[in-house]
């Protein structure tokens, strides 16, 4: 692969000549920045508003991600460095794999992908733990044209299912559990669960054996992960780089939506490495060579783009961390990790600060960790709260970077770039739209509001490289969704205000989404759960505020007359099934039989009203409410269990 080849780096012009430079000529921009991509064939037309739901990138161009993030780098001298740490505190070991290491480990397991029939465009699911391997299939799939879906570790048979009907895998990708603190979660049943309810069944399944759990194979399906690659190997066969369209997908990623269906995130391969390796400079300030370690997971956004893509596009070396910020085993984890493999920057939820902040609100945990080449923390997932921030800034003395994105865009929508230069913060704010992003803020009929005024955030068209194109296989799902509210802008679904200094503030979701611990759930997909129950008549799930998780989800449930079973019991089903259904990822605890819901005469449930009254805040009553004494009966109901 012959193409221009410039070493990303930060820009030396500040934020705001950048962003200008942008505004001015986007597509001179993005071809700029394109040539840090070593392409198979350039691109010549930088983007093309005529195509798909609102235009292309590259789409005349032709490319590899895995030999970006592999093969240029073992070409180009960094063979020996380090690329992958993976530090698993939960298991007790740690390994170093070099940047040669891990493509000889990606082009065999590519090799045996090609043997079980996986070709270009073929769907692989990949449902693993926080292991190397997560990663290695992830870049086998990029390097020989298959798309990659990663599914969460934390989600339940019935979720998995629903991304094996949507994605029609050829192959499923697995190991057999999962280390979590407190117990070990078998990965198999689960599996086995989702494909006897699924209705596409794929071809195989490759299981990696861990060593704390032996998991029984599948005679016919199921094949053993070290057996293939170790023939593989001993064959000598490994797969070349299949050249892809720029616009075809490297993988798609479910997120929730506001049903229970999720919504298949597609990301293309060239716009992906483009905005990353934008990003990596000129955002995260990483150069090639050195450290990051992202303490999220492969089943995230955060964990494709910053745990694997980012880090390896860029040269420098990711730690991939399979551990908590707390417990494993104490608050001090982040600080080992960082002051062990010499990390400039770390990312992670807030919540995982909240979390090392109340069993070590002194930080005392820090002493004995040399921090010296820890150059900024990076926050995202939910909306950095003023108080975390301010304590992360007095602990760890470096800058603490809030910025917001979505798995929908793939990287960094409002931020600090400190690789161009660090702007003032404002708690409260993930500071200023990056390159590629126009962002406003709208009324409800689609005005722009006054400075400081809350709206609706949303994104002029077209999106830059690295968000979704569309919907796997839903294009009209897709405008719906994101196009049709405020013609002309993708809507966000997030609220918010942006100040006089031009400063973005996102303050919650307008939709059934809720944030819990940082994981994107969605209330509607909790509610069909609790109304299949037989003793539901009626529910509704908010998300109420918690110190620690942000927001955690509660059921308000009405039950059938004539239900024979205890409230209490019904409760306690409730929750299993959630768990059972959708995952301990939910993190569903409270379920409140209540005997009415609070509606509107036309029968609209109130949720924003009940999300009031949970978190103690003071509410108007809605004018169109059918029996205000409702509400009354929801606020003794969550006093009952000490809410409210
Ligand atoms: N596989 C299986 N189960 C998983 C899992 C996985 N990969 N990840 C989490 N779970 C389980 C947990 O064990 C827990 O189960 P439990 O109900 O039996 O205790 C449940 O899902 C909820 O997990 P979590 O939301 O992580 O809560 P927690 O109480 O275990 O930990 C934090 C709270 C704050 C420490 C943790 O959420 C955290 O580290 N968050 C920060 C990083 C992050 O994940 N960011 C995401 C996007 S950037
Ligand atoms: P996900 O798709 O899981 O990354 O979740 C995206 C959603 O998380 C956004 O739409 C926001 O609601 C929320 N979010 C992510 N980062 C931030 C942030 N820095 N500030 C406020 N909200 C955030």
């Amino acid at each position: 692969m012959n193409g221009s080849h410039a070493a990303p780096a930060g820009s030396p012009a500040g934020y705001r000549e950048t962003y200008a430079r942008w505004q001015a000529d986007p597509t001179g921009f993005w071809g700029e920045a394109a040539k840090a991509v070593e392409w198979i064939k350039p691109p010549q037309v930088i983007f093309d508003a005529s195509l798909g739901t609102y235009g292309h990138w590259f789409p005349d161009a032709t490319c590899n991600t895995c030999f970006n993030a592999l093969d240029r780098h073992v070409r180009d001298g960094r063979a020996q460095q380090p690329a992958l740490i993976h530090d698993s505190p939960v298991t007790g070991t740690k390994t170093v794999f070099t940047y040669a290491q891990v493509l000889d480990e990606v082009a065999t397991l590519a090799a045996v992908l090609q043997d079980l029939g996986v070709a270009k465009g073929d769907r692989v699911i990949i449902y693993m733990p926080m292991i190397p391997e997560a990663a290695f299939a992830m870049l086998a799939c990029a390097r020989i044209g298959a798309v990659h879906s990663v599914v969460f570790g934390g989600f339940a048979a019935n979720e998995l299912a629903t991304r094996i009907d949507d994605a029609t895998p050829k192959i499923i990708l697995t190991a057999t559990c999962g280390v979590e603190p407190a117990r070990v979660v078998e990965y198999k049943p689960l599996l086995d669960g989702a494909i006897a309810l699924s209705r596409h069944k794929p071809d195989a399944c490759l299981v990696l054996q861990r060593p704390q759990v032996e998991a029984s194979m599948h005679a016919t399906r199921d094949r053993n992960w070290r057996t293939l690659t170790a023939a593989a190997r001993a064959t000598g066969r490994k797969a070349d780089c299949v050249a892809v369209a720029a616009t075809d997908p490297l993988y798609v990623l479910y997120t929730s939506g506001t049903t229970g269906r999720p919504k298949g995130v597609v990301r293309d391969n060239g716009g992906h490495m483009v905005a990353l390796l934008w990003n990596m400079a000129n955002l995260y300030d990483v150069k090639p060579g050195e450290v990051m370690f992202t303490a999220s997971d492969v089943g995230w956004v955060v964990g494709h783009s910053y745990i694997v893509y980012g880090p390896l596009l860029h040269g420098a070396t990711s730690v991939l961390y399979e551990g908590k910020p707390v417990g494993t085993p104490d608050p001090g984890a982040y600080w080992r990790v960082v002051a062990e493999h010499k990390a400039v920057s770390l990312f992670t939820a807030p919540t995982a600060f909240r979390a090392i902040r109340k069993e070590d609100p002194q930080a005392k945990h820090l002493a004995g960790h040399d921090l010296s080449h820890f150059r900024a923390l990076f926050l995202a997932g939910e909306r950095a709260d003023p108080d975390t921030l301010h304590w992360a800034q007095e602990v760890l003395k470096v800058p603490i970077i809030d910025h917001w994105w979505q798995t929908e865009t793939g990287s960094c929508i409002v931020g600090n770039p400190v690789g161009l230069e660090l702007l003032p913060v404002k708690p409260g704010s993930p500071t200023v739209p990056l390159p590629g992003y126009d962002v406003r803020c709208l009324d409800e009929g689609g005005r722009p509001v006054p400075a400081g005024t809350m709206g609706a955030i949303v994104l002029k068209l077209p999106l830059p490289p690295c968000a979704l194109p569309t919907l796997w296989h839903a294009d009209e799902r897709f405008r719906e969704a994101y196009l049709t509210t405020y013609p002309g802008y993708y809507n966000t679904s997030d609220a918010g205000y942006i100040d006089e200094d031009g400063y973005v503030f996102i303050m919650g979701r307008t939709d059934d989404i809720i944030n819990v611990a940082g994981h994107r759930l969605s209330t509607g997909g909790m509610e069909e759960v609790l109304a299949s129950h037989p003793a539901v008549a009626e529910c509704a799930v908010v998300g109420i505020r918690d110190a620690l998780k942000g927001e955690q989800p509660c059921g308000f449930v009405v039950l059938k007359s004539g239900v024979t079973q205890s409230a209490a019991e019904v409760e306690k089903e409730l929750v299993a099934l959630v768990r059972d259904r959708i995952g301990p990822v939910a993190a569903f605890k409270l379920a409140l039989t209540v005997n009415r819901l609070p509606k509107t005469r036309s029968g609209k449930i109130l949720r924003a009203t009940m999300k009031k009254i949970a978190d103690g805040e003071d509410y108007a009553m809605p004018a169109t409410i059918e029996d205000p004494a409702v509400l009354g009966e929801i606020s003794t109901a969550l006093k009952g269990r000490g809410i409210g």
